[in-house]
């Protein structure tokens, strides 16, 4: 049966992984720059959390949500501890689109209304209110289009304030790193005034940390290099290191009932084994300082590459912009220097989403693979 042919694919095959590395059926090493769109958190088959998932799996991969299960109760409490986000809830699932549309819906639940608040070049998922939210019409069928959602230029604070000020928003959802869209940012005025719009006009204020979260952006969440206290905050990718799993933070003004939310897999024994074993780790190996040490190694280096215009986003979220397309440069880089990096809307953004466990020694070889393969462009 063929596959349902949604995906441009480099013909690479992986079939194993090592920290900062994946190697292919043929044995040849690869340097992981892009960490699966962000998602290798604290590296490739980190044995932490091989063992912790082999235990856990070998114990009791899965029981419904109709039990007891205290993995729940000490993850929530880890990433309270970690991200100092004191009094939030925790609702666990699977997956990005999926924390997005428990968010909408919860906003929706607490204010009664519908109409959500967006910004251009956002992406919150592919599924119905999340991809009804995101800046892109090519992913929005019929039957997601009938949601009410406005889109808003980022940094439009004079927008936001008409839109809330009409009483039927329910959510103002954003990234506070723009992640597929090309790694822009709202000023700290523009971010700090949606919180303040948000508490007066009765509006949920979500931060979708899907990507810039858990530690990528240099402090636990995003959010926190703003004065803002999200209603709502949506939680993916890096939390379980390549295992499914994904989860809102919801603020004790929110009120939880029976039934409200709820599914099947959500919070299952073996996510929460590996969404703890990646907490810890980033614990104990003080990831996030070596997020900010790398974020600045990286930075500095890229600053003196001519071909580089712009430097864009924070800690390990970043995007180095030049003045042609990079398509055909990712393609040298993997190809002929074994180097995954990442594209983005803005096609002339070559995306570094690292590991955030990633070395200076890496670093170095990224860049003299980048110089080589700049000079391959010129000839
Ligand atoms: C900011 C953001 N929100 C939501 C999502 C959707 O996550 P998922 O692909 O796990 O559904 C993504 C995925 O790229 C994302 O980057």
């Amino acid at each position: 049966m063929p596959l349902f042919d949604v995906y441009p694919l480099y013909n690479v095959t992986p079939v194993s992984g090592k920290g900062i590395h994946v190697y292919d059926d043929n044995g040849t090493e690869y340097l992981d720059l892009y960490g699966g769109h962000a998602v290798i958190s604290i590296g490739h088959a980190h044995p932490n959390y091989v063992k912790a998932v082999t235990n856990q799996v070998e114990t009791l991969g899965f029981y419904s949500n109709a039990i007891q299960n205290p993995l729940q109760k000490q993850l929530a409490d880890k990433i309270e501890t970690l991200s100092g986000c004191k009094g939030y809830e925790l609702f666990l699932c699977n997956s990005g689109a999926e924390a997005n549309e428990n968010a909408l819906k919860l906003a929706s639940f607490k204010t009664g209304k519908k109409r959500v608040l967006a910004f251009s070049n956002g992406f919150h998922g592919r599924t119905s209110a999340a991809v009804a939210a995101t800046d892109n019409k090519n992913i929005i069928a019929p039957i997601n289009a009938q949601q009410a959602v406005t889109i808003l230029p980022l940094n439009d604070i004079e927008g936001v304030k008409a839109e809330l000020e009409k009483g039927d928003v329910c959510a103002v959802i954003v990234e506070f790193i723009q992640g597929i869209g090309g790694l822009d940012q709202g000023t700290a005025e523009f971010f700090e005034a949606i919180d303040k719009l948000c508490k007066a006009n009765n509006t949920m204020f979500i931060a979708d940390e899907i990507q810039c979260g858990y530690g990528r952006s240099g402090k636990f969440f995003a959010f926190q290099h703003y004065d803002v206290t999200p209603d709502i905050i949506s939680l993916a990718k890096g939390m379980g290191n390549g295992f499914p799993i994904g989860g809102i933070l919801i603020h004790p003004d929110i009120k939880s009932k029976y039934g409200m939310l709820g599914t099947t897999f959500g919070g299952n024994h073996l996510a929460c084994a590996a969404g703890l074993a990646v907490l810890n780790t980033i614990e104990e190996e003080k990831l996030i300082a070596n997020v900010n040490v790398m974020s600045e190694y990286l930075m500095s280096i890229a600053k003196t590459i001519p071909q580089i215009k712009k430097i864009k986003g924070r800690g390990l979220m970043l995007g180095l912009e030049f003045d042609f397309e990079v398509g055909d440069l990712r393609k040298e880089l993997i190809y002929n220097h074994h180097m995954f990096t990442g594209g983005a809307a803005n096609k002339k953004l070559l995306r570094i989403l690292p590991p955030l466990n990633i070395e200076k020694e890496h670093i170095n070889q990224f860049f003299d693979a980048l110089k080589k393969a700049l000079k391959e462009f010129e000839k």
